[in-house]
């Protein structure tokens, strides 16, 4: 395994040039991590979605870092992570739809928006001063064994700088956060590898899906026994709904049949005739494996010195919303923000 990170950083020369120091992911590590957490400092950690970037989200200053760390515009919320539901229930107001919700999805590739509890304690950074709070329990040994160590709810956006691919591997939230004084819990690579769906359950509104992710709308109107609706455009203003996030370096063109010259041509099910790959999402054209695998695929590109890339159709369908989803964000041309 590469090790780009220092395991010490003691000392005034050291802090100077801080570096990322990573933990092995097993009980003591996470032990270690749960105390760098309580105690003010930043904590990377593997989710089943993507890595998140975590702190304690009582803390102005603790939150304050992940901004600062990141990058991300102040005017962003966070995700506030917790190990069940008697802790969610704590922050937040959970109606009918959102109780159901979260006994059947949590723990799980969901977050829920919803309205935040009256002395809730949580910083007002991590809200950015909304009345509404985005609460996940995410499942995984790591992230269940860290919060429930830790005790107390963990701010954590994706572990990557603001703008870019989210990592899904401890190499990555190291190259993304180079100089810079983060723990990494070293696990294993984070499974589902897009991010939570994010749905929004608000007093006198519709169900609202703010962000496709790994649980589909048909799931959550399943679940849920009424419609999920989009968001409704201008009222939230998020990184994650950014016209341009997720972003790779390469120009990105999609549904293409065939690669144009000196385009890298990204498949998914069976390539056209001719047409050597740089990689196919999924042979079989399954979408779970195509997600796991997209946002390697788009920092692969990058590494590769590729600057334009042709996508395959994906079908819009279940999971394929939220591929598609990041995918226009990733080529689209301009930042809104
Ligand atoms: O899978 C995930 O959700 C990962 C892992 C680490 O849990 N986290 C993640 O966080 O993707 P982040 O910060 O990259 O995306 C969180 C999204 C942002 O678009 C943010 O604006 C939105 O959630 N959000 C947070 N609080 C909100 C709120 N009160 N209302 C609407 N959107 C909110
Ligand atoms: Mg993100």
């Amino acid at each position: 395994m590469r090790n780009r990170s220092t395991s010490v950083a003691k000392g005034d020369e050291t802090r100077l040039q801080a570096e990322p120091i990573r933990i092995a992911a097993d009980a003591e590590g996470i032990s270690r991590a749960a105390d760098i957490v309580k105690t003010g400092g930043l904590v990377a950690f593997p989710t089943e979605t993507v890595y998140g970037l975590g702190a304690d989200a009582t803390s102005d200053d603790a939150v304050l870092g992940i901004f600062e760390a990141k990058g991300r515009p102040r005017f962003n919320p966070l995700i506030v992570h917790v190990a069940n539901r008697e802790a969610a229930s704590r922050l937040g107001v959970f109606d009918d739809r959102a109780q159901k919700i979260a006994a059947a999805c949590w723990p799980g590739a969901l977050t829920l928006v919803v309205p935040l509890r009256k002395n809730a304690g949580i910083s007002d950074l991590v809200t950015a001063g909304l009345d509404t709070i985005a609460i996940r329990i995410p499942a995984g040994r790591v992230a269940q064994t860290l919060l429930r160590t830790t005790g107390i709810p963990v701010a954590a956006p994706s572990a990557n700088p603001s703008g870019q691919v989210s990592a899904t591997t401890a190499d990555d939230v190291a190259d993304g956060f180079a100089g810079q004084a983060i723990a990494i819990l070293d696990g294993w690579e984070t499974a589902g590898g897009l991010e939570s769906s994010i749905v929004a359950a608000l007093p006198g509104a519709p169900l609202r899906l703010l962000r496709p992710g790994l649980v589909t709308r048909e799931t959550v109107a399943e679940i849920a026994g009424e419609a999920v609706g989009d968001a409704v455009s201008g009222t939230i203003t998020a990184p994650g709904q950014l016209r341009r996030h997720y972003a790779p370096a390469a120009r990105l063109r999609l549904n293409a049949n065939r690669p144009e010259h000196g385009e890298a041509f990204i498949a998914f099910g069976p390539a056209p005739a001719g047409v050597e790959p740089f990689r196919n999402l999924s042979d079989a054209g399954d979408l779970r494996e195509a997600a796991a695998a997209l946002f390697r695929t788009l920092r692969d590109l990058d590494a590769a010195g590729h600057q334009r890339a042709a996508f395959m159709p994906i079908p819009d369908t279940g999971l394929g919303e939220a591929i598609n989803d990041r995918l226009r964000r990733a080529a689209a041309e301009e930042t809104d923000a």
